[in-house]
């Protein structure tokens, strides 16, 4: 049997504990909770509360073994020490994986198939933030998909889901203050055909052919809470992504005076980078900082991503306001006019108590202290961003980009490129092995990224995400890759998957 992320020491012992009808648990909060609800799908387990002398199960807390670490001890009973209530959680996801596959699956089970083989194990994570980012802007993404998705990375011990929330083709996010970024920004009149580049003018909504069926959607508040809420259960923290001040225009097209150019007419439908920004004026720093705020009471506690990504400069040396407020600020480049913008939004962030994280671009023209960057274009950016003293968040496209493809083979649906196999995703520990000690400190993990040009569907996000996710919990979880560098290495770990009903992608297809 293998445990997937592989535990730190497991000390197998004879014998097994059998989990009867009704199972007395003491403690465990969130943890207890989801295994109650596991075993009552699966098996029809009842679980009852109650005192440690009495209980099967126990949970206690621990703060010396550390964050999200925990002692998984079967022996004549089960005893979970943790050293927070997320410990305690990974702890139930190794001791479900101490049981038959169809655990994870709807059931029914036979009591008798429920028994927990004796053993010791103590645990816990290389890396703190083990992320996935799911790109619910290209394609929408229904709140039950997201609730799935958030149970597949509670099965690899992940602990950050990244929504990008918003983006050129669609805005997500509900914004009190501002609703046509749902009502406008929300909806795309239709979505590009297969692999046609953007055209030269960058105006693809007139020119590029699309399917002509309008896609869109957005989250309500209760949605978020519904999320949120089912993340805490898990143990994940949600971070949501405002991209600016590229990656805009849906919000463009909902509030025109937000742009700087004057033909936006709807979010886009085709992919690629587009060259309608934000323009660069007090007002769009209003905005962005509203939108933010927002954020922030949404998601409470969580980091909050500000993009930063891919913002072409072309349209400030031609609007009038942008222009003026390069001359301004002194602002000779691209580069130096987006790090003023960067200034105040991550200024703004940072003010509120929160982590404030960019992608890579930003260390072009300067960020402030304290800004995490999570890289995506060169390795290299990993030492550099940490030689400047800021925290990094690993998400190398080499390594960890799941848009493309998984297999060479032609039946592949369509992806953004490829492949990028499970062997090249199993190299993502080479890039942190790189560091040299002192800059892997700044290191705080890394996550993998299910950018959705092609991924339309929950089902088909599954397909792009395992078993290439497993491997990359594996790494942030051990710091290695042994035994993820192949599917046939994953083969215990695939069955609970297929149990779960996930659509991983099956490399004899
Ligand atoms: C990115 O892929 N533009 C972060």
């Amino acid at each position: 049997m293998t445990i997937l992320p592989t535990p730190l020491t497991i000390e197998w012992r004879d014998g097994a504990v059998p989990l009867p009808r009704v199972l007395r648990v003491c403690g465990g909060g969130n943890a207890a909770r989801v295994l109650t609800q596991r075993l009552g799908i699966c098996s029809g387990i009842r679980v009852e509360y109650a005192e440690a002398s009495e209980a099967e199960v126990v949970f206690d807390i621990d703060a010396t073994l550390g964050a999200e670490a925990y002692r998984l001890d079967v022996d004549r009973r089960i005893h979970i020490s943790a050293g927070d209530e997320r410990g305690a959680g990974w702890a139930v996801q190794t001791l479900l994986q101490l049981l038959p596959p169809e655990v994870h699956g709807p059931g029914p089970m036979e009591l008798e198939s429920l028994r927990v083989p004796r053993v010791l194990i103590a645990d816990g994570p290389r890396f703190s933030w083990r992320g996935s980012m799911l790109d619910v802007a290209r394609h929408f993404m229904p709140v039950e998909g997201v609730l799935r998705h958030l149970d597949a990375m509670a099965m690899h011990k992940l602990n950050v889901l990244h929504l990008h929330l918003t983006d050129d083709q669609g805005w997500r996010l509900p914004v009190a203050a501002y609703p046509l970024l749902t009502e406008v920004g929300g909806w795309r009149p239709g979505t590009v055909l297969g692999h046609q580049p953007p055209p030269d003018d960058n105006d693809c909504d007139d020119v590029a052919e699309h399917d002509g069926r309008p896609h869109g959607g957005s989250y309500t508040v209760e949605d978020i809470h519904t999320i949120v809420a089912h993340a805490d259960l898990l143990g994940i923290t949600v971070v949501p992504e405002i991209d600016m001040p590229g990656h805009m225009e849906a919000a463009i097209a909902a509030y025109p005076w937000l742009g700087a150019c004057d033909h936006v007419q709807h979010p886009r439908t085709c992919f690629g980078v587009s060259e309608h920004v934000l323009a660069l004026s007090e007002r769009t720093v209003d905005f962005c900082t509203t939108v933010l705020d927002q954020a922030m009471e949404l998601f409470p506690g969580s980091p909050i991503h500000v993009g930063g990504d891919e913002c072409p400069s072309r349209e400030w040396l031609t609007d009038e306001s942008s222009r003026a407020t390069m001359e301004a600020i002194g602002a000779v480049d691209g580069p130096s006019a987006q790090a003023w913008f960067e200034r105040r939004i991550c200024q703004h962030v940072l003010d509120a108590g929160r982590r404030v994280i960019a992608w890579d671009e930003v260390l072009d023209g300067g960020v402030p202290e304290g800004t995490t960057v999570m890289v995506w274009r060169e390795t290299d950016a990993i030492a550099r961003a940490a030689t400047l003293g800021h925290d990094v968040i690993a998400a190398p496209a080499e390594h960890t980009y799941f848009d493309y493809a998984q297999l060479s083979t032609p039946e592949h649906p369509l992806a953004i490129g490829g492949p990028r196999t499970l062997e090249e995703v199993s190299g993502l520990h080479t890039v942190f092995d790189a560091l040299d000690p002192t800059l892997a400190e700044r290191v705080l993990g890394g996550q993998f990224q299910l950018w959705s040009e092609y991924l339309r569907t929950p089902e088909r996000v599954e397909f792009f995400a395992w078993p290439r996710g497993s491997s990359v919990a594996q790494q942030l979880w051990t710091g290695n890759a042994e035994g993820v560098g192949s599917v046939t290495d994953l083969t215990d770990h695939l069955q609970r998957l297929t149990a779960a009903g996930i659509n991983w992608c099956r490399h004899d297809q």
